[in-house]
């Protein structure tokens, strides 16, 4: 089978765009698998499932069942799941316990991990003993209350220095691409252009090796929370409405279901007891 990995990832830096989306379950999985190379199972369900207001709430057994459904669901696309606040932030030690869980678990091929510079011995860490990891940095979404909000990262040159640093030095720990979410352009175009590990931009640039979306931004079925880089490519709210609207109609006009909806006998047999 032709599955993609962090290694064929690898070699489309500088050569082929790099395609990624998001998927929290089979269904949607099957269907954005053949279309892509990588699939991310994002925290990002904490908000676009369960209706929480930040990614904080998100615990490992979710990912774990929902990165069992993705990968139940993806034959051919990378699949790469999100650590969860609270399960890799201790110690490279509890990273590696809990990043192995998601692997044994799910079958995935790689943990993704939101951070700066305390993230790189654990990033060491974990590449040495066989987990693909794949930083997130500029906006990280699990700092959201510090942040104050979800605001554009690197801005001025100091910082966007610094971010070329965290990308070269993770390049240096093993990680085998980088997450670039909500930077400036210049920021993602300098990362991308200063280290040899594909870039995948969110909100970034371009100019990155690769590019990322929510999958349910893309379809029109979030709406809580729109950034300005989602761009939408159908609205599949309304036909859905529409769909359950006609259902509903059917069912209080007992237009549906009719006898071909149902099974055995039709309706002209007569049973008569004894
Ligand atoms: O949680 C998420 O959906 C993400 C995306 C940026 C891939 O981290
Ligand atoms: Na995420």
């Amino acid at each position: 089978k032709n599955r993609v990995t962090p290694v064929t990832l690898q070699k489309m830096k500088g050569k082929t765009p790099i395609v990624a989306l998001t998927a929290y379950e089979k269904p949607m999985a099957e269907l954005i698998d053949p279309h892509v190379d990588m699939i991310i199972v994002g925290d990002s369900v904490g908000m676009v499932v369960y209706g929480q207001d930040s990614t904080l709430g998100v615990t490992l057994e979710m990912m774990i069942n929902h990165g069992l459904a993705v990968t139940r669901g993806a034959a051919h696309a990378c699949v790469i799941i999100d650590m969860p606040f609270g399960s890799y932030q201790e110690s490279p030690q509890q990273a590696f316990r809990h990043a192995s869980q998601v692997l044994i678990r799910t079958g995935a091929q790689a943990v993704k991990l939101e951070g700066g510079a305390e993230m790189l011995a654990t990033t060491r860490f974990l590449t040495q003993r066989g987990i693909p990891v794949m930083p997130h940095i500029g906006l990280m979404p699990q700092h959201v209350n510090q942040l104050g909000g979800f605001k554009t990262q690197a801005r001025d040159a100091t910082a966007i220095e610094a971010l070329v640093r965290l990308a070269k030095d993770f390049e240096q720990a093993g990680a085998f691409s980088i997450l670039i979410e909500g930077t400036s352009e210049l920021a993602a175009r300098t990362v991308t252009a200063e280290v040899s590990i594909p870039v995948i931009g969110i909100g970034a640039s371009p100019a990155c090796d690769g590019q990322v979306l929510v999958t349910e931004d893309i379809l029109g079925l979030f709406s809580d929370y729109t950034p300005k880089f989602a761009k939408r490519y159908i609205d599949l709210g309304p036909l859905i409405t529409h769909a359950c609207a006609e259902y509903a109609r059917e069912v209080r006009t007992a237009e549906f279901p009719t006898t071909e909806h149902c099974f055995g006998l039709s309706q002209t047999t007569k049973i008569t007891a004894d």
